[in-house]
């Protein structure tokens, strides 16, 4: 393939409508992210059909802002992406729909991806020359995962969630508190002037790679409401900071055990809760400690956007794989 191959990439999965150009899967020229936050704020997470609604106005704005931003036309464009799941169906349908108009209107080829391969892409965009194999921690709002990425489109989970993810327990956590979505920022913002030092109800852990984060959750919560019934004052910042310490500690303790058990010595961070400072600290100081090399996502490409899904189409379509019809479909429960 001829390179300077310019993908125009749509994201549209929950709650954030995005467009971006990325050239040959690593150089980003644009990456446009119209946020819902402050919409659904005020009901305390996302509202499916409130999130649908708002694409569909913000969609074509996006996309124009996007080929303004990298100086680029219409017709410069090689080939047309779109996540096509997992998500939201409403979300994702526009999303869908859009990019299936927009390619059938300038017979460009359409490109579908999904999401979680957008994530790990990020990392391509951060960095020009990581290349697979490397073993990958997934963790986002929707996910939790320790990943073996054998090649740009060969994944195989070797650890996950046996209940919440990870980002949405972060965003229960900080609802109980009154901290307000997105709940993952702000307990994080909140831990930094916290002391780790609450001693949660905890199990013991025999789940080898895999998670269970349901149970630290309502070990957090229960333990806000017996200060609340006792009428005591919480201690917010310590309760995010334990929380928060807890959670990462582990997920950085089995990624670790992953590359050991898998003899991988490269590790790479991907999705929303990537953004995390003590994750990314944490991380990046173990795999140092035992000799592996630490990738952490650029803080534009860890939550929701766009160019990751340029990235991840790009090499799809290197590999023949992925291209789509006007027949495609976006599915909320796609798999790796
Ligand atoms: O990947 P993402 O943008 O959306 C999904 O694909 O799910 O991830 C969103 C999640 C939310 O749960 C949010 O609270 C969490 O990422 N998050 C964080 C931080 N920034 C975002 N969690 C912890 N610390 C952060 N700094
Ligand atoms: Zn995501």
């Amino acid at each position: 393939m001829k390179s300077g191959f310019k993908i125009l990439a749509i994201e549209s999965s929950c709650d954030e409508t995005s467009c971006a150009v990325v050239i040959d899967g690593r150089v980003c020229l644009s990456n446009i992210v119209s946020s819902q936050i402050d919409i659904h704020t005020r009901f305390g997470g996302v509202v499916p059909e409130v999130a649908s609604r708002n694409h569909v106005m913000a969609i074509d704005n996006v996309v124009n802002l996007a080929l303004t931003e990298a100086k680029v036309n219409l017709k410069d464009i090689d080939a047309i992406a779109v996540t096509y799941g997992a998500g939201l169906i409403g979300s994702l349908l526009v999303g869908v729909s859009y990019a299936k108009g927009l390619a059938y209107a300038t017979k460009k080829p359409l490109i579908a991806v999904n999401h979680i391969y957008g994530h790990i892409a990020s990392n391509y965009l951060t960095y020009k020359d990581l290349q697979p194999p490397f073993i990958c921690l997934l963790v986002s709002g929707g996910h939790t995962a320790i990943i073996k990425v054998t090649d740009y489109n060969h994944h195989e989970i070797i650890g996950s969630t046996l209940d919440d993810a990870v980002g949405e327990c972060f965003d229960k956590v900080a609802r109980v508190l009154g901290l307000g979505y997105p709940g993952g920022p702000k307990v994080s913002k909140c831990a930094e002037s916290g002391k780790a030092d609450i001693e949660f109800v905890k199990h013991a852990d025999n789940l080898g790679l895999n998670f269970s984060f349901s149970g630290k959750k309502t070990a957090v919560i229960n333990y806000i409401h017996r200060l609340e019934q006792a009428g005591k004052p919480l201690p917010v910042n310590d309760i995010c900071a334990s929380f928060e310490h807890w959670v990462v500690d582990e997920l950085v303790g089995k990624t670790i055990n992953a590359c050991k058990i898998n003899k991988m010595n490269k590790v790479v961070l991907a999705g929303g809760v990537s953004a995390n400072k003590r994750l990314r600290t944490l991380l990046a100081a173990k795999c140092k400690e035992n000799g592996i090399e630490c990738f952490v996502p650029e803080l534009n490409f860890c939550t929701d956007n766009a160019a990751m899904i340029g990235s991840a189409a790009y090499y799809a379509y290197l590999a023949g794989i992925g291209i789509a019809d006007l027949t495609l479909a976006p599915n909320p429960s796609l798999s790796l």
